[in-house]
């Protein structure tokens, strides 16, 4: 996928790594980068970083209405990146069910829907590419993350599920499975969960140029960091290692 010159969207551009995404688009040469967000006032600095190329967007992966409206919208888009995402930490037999379906509904169910609403955009702009944000939480059920390992195995799987779908229509599926990076996101599983500060951490603008990179080179699946490549090789070497190692977390 060749980034300058290409029409993305980015789904949670507010903040973390999809704030992180649309700078490094810009700064690649995208025409344009539709900027989606479940509110869009959260969006005037980002705008405000390339008024003429950043076009804000209503869109919460919840809510069916806003997903068509912002496809109807954004009409021209060539690649679409699935980014955003939500987390519920606790240990799954005692947590409130609710949280992990909220999990579920967004990081699973949301992000199919964009996707089911964007492919024929896509297509009809003579294909392009999708860009999934997994996590290398998909490759172990680590208790204290309560529900959001099973949404993100779950949309691991989707993802190869539709990569073969959409490989005749000319749309590219590729995976990204980033490790800790430090966002809102991971700030707030380290306060539930002390023991994930071991982990090393990236900064959202690395991942996001290293998932760039990944498109550009035609990779299906990404490790945008050192500790994600790590995890992904332990998980494709011996899995059950990698369930004993995130066991105790
Ligand atoms: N940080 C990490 O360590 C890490 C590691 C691996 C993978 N990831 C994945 O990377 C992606 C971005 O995470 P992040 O770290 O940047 O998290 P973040 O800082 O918490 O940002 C999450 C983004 O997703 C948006 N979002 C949440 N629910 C939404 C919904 N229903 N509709 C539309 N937007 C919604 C948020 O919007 P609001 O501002 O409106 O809440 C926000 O823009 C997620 O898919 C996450 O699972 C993160």
């Amino acid at each position: 996928m060749r980034i300058e010159g290409s029409t993305v969207l980015v789904t949670g551009a507010n903040r973390g790594i999809g704030r992180a995404f649309v700078s490094a688009f810009l700064a690649r040469g995208a025409r344009r980068v539709h900027a989606a967000a479940r509110n869009t006032a959260a969006l005037e600095p980002v705008v405000a970083e390339a008024p003429d190329r950043v076009v804000p967007l209503a869109l919460d992966l919840t809510d069916p209405a806003t997903v068509e409206a912002a496809a109807a919208a954004a009409s021209d888009v060539t690649l679409l990146v699935n980014n955003a995402g939500t987390h519920g930490m606790g240990h799954l037999l005692d947590m409130d069910l609710g949280v992990v379906e909220d999990v579920m509904r967004t990081n699973y169910l949301g992000t199919l829907r964009v996707l089911r609403a964007f492919a024929p955009v896509v297509e009809r702009n003579g294909g392009g590419a999708v860009a999934n944000v997994i996590s290398i939480g998909a490759f172990a059920g680590t208790p204290s993350l309560g529900g959001y390992p099973a949404s993100k195995a779950a949309l691991h799987l989707m993802t190869q599920a539709v990569r073969a779908d959409l490989a005749p229509r000319g749309i590219t599926v590729h995976a990204v499975f980033p490790g800790p990076v430090e966002t809102d996101m991971f700030d707030y599983a380290v306060r539930c969960e002390p023991a994930l500060g071991e982990f090393p951490r990236t900064s959202a603008a690395e991942v996001a140029a290293a998932v760039i990179d990944g498109l550009e080179a035609g990779e299906e699946d990404i490790f945008p960091d050192a500790f994600a490549a790590e995890i992904g090789r332990e998980w494709r070497a011996d899995p059950k290692a990698l369930e004993r190692r995130l066991m105790h977390i």
